[in-house]
């Protein structure tokens, strides 16, 4: 693991895997952690061999444990302004990335560490992972789209539930409230688990996904007439597309379409 640049980068097939390697800091965000998470996100957005990304942390324990405490300790007031900030600029990319992102999470999700989780599309969680927002215990707040983002998800009471309790949810927990897609079976390695679960956007049409994620992603906010009219903007990007008439032939040739991103 190297402190300038503690993301580990692994491609299984067409998806890339991103971990966090440092266990001994419970995978937490430090400085160069968001920069490298906003360096990997530009660059994949332009990296056609990626069809797919799954995020996770080192080790069992944590997935990620939020911003790093003990970097914390040495800054002054205005650094800590400064580092919020950059959670907006470098786990932006990742949240807006035109590829699926799937956190793996194989631990502890506390803080910053859910947030990251809650800028990714989709979330499997090991069967032992806590999923908590403890900020106001800290006496902070989330500060990384946390108070946005999540009641997004499950909803403002359970949202504020979480926050305003520290409440830390198990992984069960978690699936009933819809925080998360998918609990991996015992026995099994997370970060398999959600690759081999998105088999199918790895298989997918590229520009189809990429698509779908804006038109859900820029009209959560909108009105349903707004919102329709994103959606028709999105889909005439797949109307032009060659994977889109790729499908109608194999569809006509009963066999599996090939798509290529195109
Ligand atoms: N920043 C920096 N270091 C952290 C950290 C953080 N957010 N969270 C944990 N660590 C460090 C611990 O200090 C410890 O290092 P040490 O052995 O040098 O003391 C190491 O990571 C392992 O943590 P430990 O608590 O011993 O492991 P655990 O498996 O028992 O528990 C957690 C893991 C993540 C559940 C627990 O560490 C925790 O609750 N951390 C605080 C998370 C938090 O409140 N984050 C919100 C920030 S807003």
């Amino acid at each position: 693991m190297s402190e300038d640049f503690p993301i580990r980068v692994e491609q299984r097939g067409a998806v890339a895997v991103w971990t966090i390697d440092r266990a001994d800091r419970a995978n937490a965000l430090s400085r160069p952690t968001l920069l490298a998470f906003g360096k990997l996100a530009r660059e994949a957005a332009a990296n056609a061999s990626i069809r797919a990304i799954v995020v996770t942390g080192a080790g069992e324990k944590a997935f990620c444990a939020g911003a790093d405490l003990k970097e914390r300790q040495g800054m002054s007031e205005n650094d800590v302004r400064v580092q919020v900030a950059l959670y907006r600029s470098e786990l932006g990319p990742l949240d807006r990335s035109p590829k699926p992102v799937v956190a793996a999470i194989n631990g502890a999700a506390l803080g910053g560490g859910l947030e990251l989780a809650l800028c990714c599309d989709l979330r499997v969680a090991a069967a032992h992972a806590q999923l908590g927002l403890p900020e106001t215990s800290l006496g902070i707040i989330p500060g990384a789209g946390g108070t946005q983002r999540l009641p997004r998800v499950v909803g403002e009471a359970r949202a504020k539930e979480m926050i305003l309790l520290a409440r830390r949810l198990t992984a069960e927990e978690a699936l009933a409230w819809g925080l998360v897609n998918r609990v991996t079976p015992a026995g099994k390695d997370v970060v398999d688990d959600a690759v081999e679960w998105i088999r199918p956007i790895a298989e997918g049409a590229p520009i189809a996904q990429a698509a779908a994620l804006e038109a859900i992603d820029r009209s959560l906010d909108a009105s349903l007439e707004v919102g329709l009219e994103l959606e028709k903007v999105s889909y005439d990007k797949t109307i032009v597309s060659a994977d889109r008439r790729e499908a109608l032939a194999a569809f006509a040739e009963k066999r599996k379409p090939r798509f290529e991103g195109r």
